[in-house]
This record gives structure tokens, sequence and C-alpha cells, in this order.
């Protein structure tokens, strides 16, 4: 590794603090000199890094760069092996159109693919998805031999969890679930997850999955499109950039890859559940081009939404989307 990636990996795990450069060179190997150079390289890349005389180098809070080094002190042990699977980019079309040629051309399970912005950012039914710096835009590529459900649409779920989890872990909100997989704040979208999958066809088993997770971190409410003003928010909607993105990244990545054993469906339907907004609640079921007015009951164990009609029918959703 690099030795100005080395240096920021030990300013990003003491992030704000001030470390000596004596105790870089040291903790490295290197002389105090390289240290400084290396500072210099990073500061030149647009890390706010701090000199301050007799107390040494010290990497500002409000340091939002997404990189590998700062990401990796945040992964678990046993995702550790997944930065070298990591793909940053400052700017994208779509991260999951990225990892999905990378799929196609074999990529391992666990390859993770960020923007910072994406030009061409997708949602679900081919909508656009607002993509710009600001956010974090992650997808990550699942085999089968990494990552196995029975029923294939527990992915969705399991992602939704996952993110909900590694928000709440750093910022206090509570994050629900809007059926399928929006994820909400105080009544507002602030993340989308686009799940793409293909299947082979001979075994009709899952060749590999993209998930693709859209994160709005600090976009401020006015600089939404009008059409989404009303409905999308953000985790620092004052705009201010708390440093966090790294941090947020690496916490979704350890939920999503970091288990011993496959997590139970059961348990997985049981989380979704307890986060899901809609229960009890009036809805409009949009399906293949028709509405129509039901409540949603409750979701089972293969995570279709069940609602009742006007009529009094009980309808399992497997796919399509509601509004509340
Ligand atoms: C939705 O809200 O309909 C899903 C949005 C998914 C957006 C994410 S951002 C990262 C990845 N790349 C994309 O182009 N889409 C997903």
């Amino acid at each position: 590794m690099r030795t100005k990636n080395r240096i920021l990996e030990l300013l990003e795990q003491r992030r704000g603090e001030s470390i000596s450069g004596e105790q870089l060179a040291g903790q490295l190997g290197i002389s105090r000199n390289a240290v400084w150079k290396a500072v210099k390289e990073l500061q030149k890349d647009g890390y706010q890094i701090a000199a301050v005389t007799n107390r040494g180098y010290c990497l500002c809070e409000e340091n939002d760069i997404l990189s590998i080094p700062g990401i990796k002190p945040f992964l678990s042990e046993k995702c550790q092996r997944y930065a070298d699977r990591m793909q940053i980019y400052s700017l994208l079309e779509s991260t999951n159109k990225t990892a999905k040629e990378l799929a196609v051309a074999g990529a391992a399970h666990g390859t993770v693919v960020i923007s910072d912005c994406q030009t061409a950012g997708r949602g679900r039914y081919s909508r656009d998805f607002f993509s710009p710096s600001g956010g974090l835009y992650l997808s990550i590529v699942l085999r089968p031999e990494g990552l196995h459900f029975e029923n294939p649409t527990t992915v969705t779920a399991f992602a939704a969890v996952a993110v909900c989890e590694a928000i709440e872990s750093i910022c206090r909100v509570t994050p629900q679930i809007k059926w399928v997989n929006d994820i909400f704040i105080d009544g507002k979208k602030e993340c989308g997850i686009l799940t793409e999958a293909v299947t082979d066809f001979e075994s009709g088993g899952l060749d590999w999955v993209v998930l693709g997770i859209g994160i709005n971190v600090s976009i401020r409410p006015e600089e939404f499109p009008a059409n989404l003003q009303a409905m999308a928010t953000s985790l620092f909607p004052d705009g201010k950039m708390p440093g966090v993105r790294n941090k947020l990244a690496a916490e979704i990545i350890n939920r999503i890859l970091g288990f011993e054993t496959c997590p139970a469906e059961a348990e997985i339907f049981e989380k979704y559940k307890k986060r899901l907004m809609v229960l009890g609640k009036e809805i409009t079921v949009i399906q293949n081009q028709t509405q129509y007015q039901a409540t949603a009951v409750d979701v089972d164990a293969a995570g279709h939404l069940i609602v009742k009609n006007e009529g009094g029918e009980m309808i399992a959703l497997y796919s399509g989307e509601i509004r509340i």
C-alpha cells in the first residue's frame, strides 16, 4: 500500500485528534520527512489535514472524501478482505451499471463500487435517482456462494434492514421501511435500494445479484428537484458534511457481507416487519398500471405484503408499489 494511504488510514482511525509526525513515522517505519511529503500529497488531493506545531497532524472531522483507506479502519475483521475488492470513483454514470459490468466479467462476491455522485443514477422501474455529490451511492456484487437465501427476494429485506441499522449506528434517527425497500426518516424518503439479479438459465438459480444503495447524506431540501422536495430528505438536511460517509459505507458493508452464518430468513423478516411503516395504514396499491385502495395488514414469511382490499379480500403482494 502506498505511504500516503497508510498515513490516511492512521489519521482516519483517530480522526479529529493530532498524531505526531514522529509517531506516524515510527508506526510505519519511515522517516518524518516521508510523513511530511505524504501529508502534503494528501492535502493536494483535497484532504483537510491540519499540521500543528508540536502536536502533529490531524484529519479534520468535516473531511468527507470517500476512499478505501477511509473505509478500511471501520470494516469488521471479517470484512477487511473486501477492501481489496472495492472501487471508489468521484463520478460514475451509475454504480449499479459498473457493478453489473464487473459481475458479468466475473467479479467476486463482495465487490463494492462506490461513487461520490452519479450522472445517470437509476431507481426502480427505470426511474432517475437524483445523485448529486453529498450522497452515498454504493453497489455490492453478491454471489450465491457468499450469500444464499431460499427465497431470492429476501435479499431486498435483508439489505433494507442492514441499511437502517447502519444509519442508526451513526445518526440519532430511527429509519423506517416503506415496502418494498425505501427507507424513510420522519415521513420522507432518505434512501432507495435497487436490487438487480441475473439467473442461470440452466439451473434456474441466481447467478449474481447487484445490490444498489443510494443514501441522501447531506443534500439540503432546496437542492432536491422541485418534484422531490416534499417527499425527500437527507441524514443531515442542513447540508453540513460531518465526515460520516466512509464510516457509513463500512457499517453497511459489515452488515451485508460480515455475518458469520447466513442470517435466518424468519429473523430478517421479523426485523423488517418491526421497521415497516405501513402496517395498519390505508394505502394505494399500484400494480400493472392499475390502482386500488387497501389496508396493509402483515408481512408473511416470504416477505409478501398482505393487504386487505375494499371488498375484504386478503391479497399477498409479490411486487409492485404502494403509496401511503
Ligand atoms: C429507488 O428508489 O427506486 C431505488 C434507488 C436506488 C439508487 C441506487 S444509488 C446506487 C445504485 N446505482 C444506481 O444507479 N442505483 C442504485
